[in-house]
């Protein structure tokens, strides 16, 4: 069992408070906001261990960066599945890859809803996300949870994904996927439901992102299935699932004013939990994302033995006659990252998280920096012993050069047993990190977030 797993933190207080106690290095003055952070936290009660990093409940956190000042807040999030547990004190719900008193055939999702893999600001307000079911509110003063959040009366309860995106006017774009339903939604920057589609799609088990261009909206379906025979027979969700490698993956492009879907590429059988970007050129689609192998479905999201055989990939799709060229990246590489300024148009740096594959108990020990101009990538491989999890870009300002900033993010070193926060020189990631922040003890394992940054 990894760090991972046993970075729980006590529950028994509601409220679990670390302290930062050493800032190393210097602070750049001019970063200063909030980094926001959710992940899978408890694994563990009483005799009861899962090993399974997606079915931990979700831990919301919060970095206050202030003129060098930093300050840590963590809260559980009040999930129906979390409220109950504790209450009990016992595992009561299914997980992705554990059982439960019932089958998740035969309870709606979100009663077993871990609300732990991003964190948004949106509106004023605070959005907990998972993927296949509700949103949850949650207060950006104090991250206590305010409830589920329901967009409308027929969306009630309806999966939204846990990556969802802004346009260029403000709007929320994302999808959710159940079966071979798909709902597409478009919230505008008031929090109303703007448009809400339903489209029946090819049935797949896990569409966890989704790209975004300035005429459509693009969803990747691998040929991953759900056996509904499997779970109704007791299986859990994750031995339910099954491979199809015979079948390929289809790749629907929405248009973005109607919801139609447009058009539908047939493409290799590929697993793609992350997307770095999309954009169009003159009759060309070109996608960024991090390819993973489907072997390395369980390696990757178990955060066992095995590392994840994957790799920073670049496809351009002919929109005339569906033919792609591809171009390949860095392989061990994950949260991809790009300049949100460049979301939807061309691109041409990515940053990531990237494996040495020399440490047994860390994953992703390295930053990675991508320029698809010339091929180069830079990266940075922490010491023997440190996690990192996803770091963020943070522009210098409004009108600086695309990249041109600040990665921020956080991770764990297993060796003084504490977390931190670190941030890097986003043109220079290989002279280490500007500064680190350390817990005074380790805090949850952070997957998704993002960084508000003070007006
Ligand atoms: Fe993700």
């Amino acid at each position: 069992m990894t760090s991972v797993f046993l970075r729980q933190p006590e529950f028994s207080a509601l409220k679990p408070y670390w302290r930062v106690i050493e800032i190393l290095g210097r602070w750049p003055e001019q970063l200063n906001g909030r980094l926001l952070r959710n992940g899978p936290a408890l694994f563990r009660r009483g005799d009861v261990c899962k090993s399974h990093l997606l079915d931990g409940d979700g831990f919301a956190q919060c970095w206050t960066i202030s003129r060098g000042n930093i300050d840590h807040k963590g809260a559980w999030i009040q999930t129906h599945k979390f409220s109950d547990e504790q209450h009990e004190q016992t595992f009561i719900y299914p997980g992705f890859s554990t059982g439960g008193r019932s089958s998740t055939s035969l309870i709606l999702p979100d009663a077993f809803n871990t609300a732990n893999t991003n964190l948004i600001a949106f509106n004023g307000q605070l959005l907990a996300l998972w993927e296949a079911g509700s949103a949850h509110e949650i207060c950006p003063t104090d991250l206590s949870t305010i409830g589920l959040k329901t967009w409308s009366e027929e969306t009630a309860g309806a999966p939204f994904g846990a990556h969802p995106k802004f346009d260029r006017e403000g709007n929320l774009c994302n999808i959710g996927i159940s079966g071979n339903r798909l709902l597409v939604y478009v919230i505008n920057p008031a929090g109303r439901l703007h448009k809400i589609r339903a489209h029946t799609v090819r049935p797949t088990a896990i569409v966890h992102d989704f790209l975004l261009t300035d005429h459509f909206i693009g969803v990747w379906l691998a040929p991953l299935e759900l056996d509904r025979q499997c779970l109704a027979d007791g299986s859990t969700l994750l031995e339910a699932m099954a491979w199809h490698d015979d079948r390929g993956s289809q790749l629907l492009l929405i248009d973005r004013k109607t919801l139609d879907i447009e058009r539908t590429f047939q493409m290799g059988s590929e697993l793609i939990f992350h997307f770095c970007n999309a954009w169009e050129s003159t009759n060309e689609l070109i996608i960024q994302y991090i390819r993973s192998h489907p072997d390395a479905l369980q390696h990757q999201l178990e955060f066992a033995d095995g590392l994840p055989q994957t790799e920073l990939r670049s496809t351009t799709i002919s929109l005339n006659n569906g033919k792609t060229t591809e171009e390949r990246g860095p392989t061990c590489t994950e949260f991809p990252q790009i300049d949100q300024r460049f979301r939807g148009r061309t691109s041409t740096i990515c940053f990531g998280l990237i494996s040495s594959c020399s440490q047994p108990t860390a994953i992703y020990d390295g930053l990675f920096r991508h320029s698809s101009c010339d091929s180069q990538c830079q990266q940075w491989f922490a010491e023997s012993g440190i996690e990192l999890e996803e770091h963020v870009h943070v522009p210098m300002d409004d009108h600086a050069p695309e990249a041109c900033g600040w990665l921020i993010g956080t991770g764990y070193d297993n060796k003084r047993g504490q977390s931190f926060c670190s941030v890097f020189d986003s043109e220079h990631i290989s002279q280490g990190p500007l500064a680190i922040a350390y817990l005074d003890r380790p805090a949850p394992l952070c997957l998704h977030g993002e960084f508000l940054r003070d007006k």
